[in-house]
């Protein structure tokens, strides 16, 4: 069932465990992510940045497939749009069937910021579609979203945003970096996680949280209020991986054989961060 990420969330959120929100730009990765969500009765948040929307051919595509999918995996799944930095492309994504939305104006400065998120939260709640904004910078780099320097949320900047936009949930800079880890240093800031959750009591999203976050830190994370947890570079290197080790084998010519050892890697991984995160059986 396709639902708005709010409803997953503030459940979430009250009961300290958070949802996966998982990447995707195939029917093999999604067929993994789901595969594991109902394994592990799990809701779920299939994410989709703008250049897997169109790697796939525009977002009524990823509708259609995920609508399809559905009928066979019967739990709570929100599909959401990564990292948008324009309203066409959101009323895009939402007008084709997203439930699930994200506005990334971190890039610009503060009220320009805020201008940008009320457009999208007017747009998007009319139609019960969830919002998520972004205030401070998340670095490192995912598809076209690119930075090379980490600029901490404040909490009073958080408080600010949600204030002024009625955003449903927000995407904080604590530390953590998009993409593989580069040698630098990347954390989650649990004193800032505290005091961000404190002043602004909607869910935290925690992005770049793949490889080099330590287990711990993102167990704690959780227990001080973030309720979504970014993950596609994780998904990423294990279909890769997967991939890398059956074409070996030069015997193998079958698609089917290659995409589904790929496929289950991506499974286990999901299965390893769903219980990680906490949300088994929350479905
Ligand atoms: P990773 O690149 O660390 O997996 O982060 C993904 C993310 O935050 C997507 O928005």
């Amino acid at each position: 069932m396709l639902v708005p990420a709010q409803k997953i969330l503030s459940r979430a959120l009250k009961g300290r465990y958070a949802v996966g929100a998982f990447n995707t730009s195939n029917l093999e990765i999604t067929q993994g992510i789901l595969e594991a969500a109902k394994k592990l009765c799990s809701p779920v948040i299939l994410s989709t940045s703008l250049k897997a929307i169109r790697y796939a051919g525009g977002p009524d595509v990823f509708v259609a497939m995920v609508r399809e999918l559905l009928k066979k995996y019967r739990v709570p799944v929100s599909l959401h749009l990564d990292h948008a930095t324009d309203l066409l492309l959101v009323k895009a994504a939402i007008t084709a069937g997203y439930t699930s939305v994200m506005i990334d104006g971190s890039h610009l400065p503060f009220r320009k910021n805020v201008a940008l998120t009320k457009a999208v939260v007017r747009f998007a709640k009319k139609r019960n579609v969830s919002v998520e904004g972004e205030i401070g910078v998340i670095g490192g780099s995912e598809d076209y979203i690119r930075s090379k320097k980490i600029l901490l949320t404040t909490p009073q900047d958080a408080r600010a945003f949600v204030r002024a936009t009625g955003v449903h949930s927000l995407a904080c800079a604590v530390g953590t970096a998009h993409g593989r880890a580069r040698g630098q240093r990347e954390y989650v800031d649990l004193h800032l996680v505290r005091a961000i959750a404190r002043a602004v009591r909607i869910p935290l999203v925690l992005h770049g949280a793949s490889e080099g976050i330590s287990q711990d830190e993102i167990r704690k994370a959780i227990g001080l209020g973030v309720s979504k947890v970014n993950i596609d570079t994780d998904i990423r290197l294990a279909f890769t991986e997967a991939l890398r080790v059956t074409l070996k084998d030069k015997s193998v010519y079958d698609p089917r054989t290659v995409l589904s050892s790929a496929r289950e890697a991506v499974m286990e991984t999901v299965v390893e961060k769903i219980t990680l995160f906490g949300s088994v059986r929350k479905a």
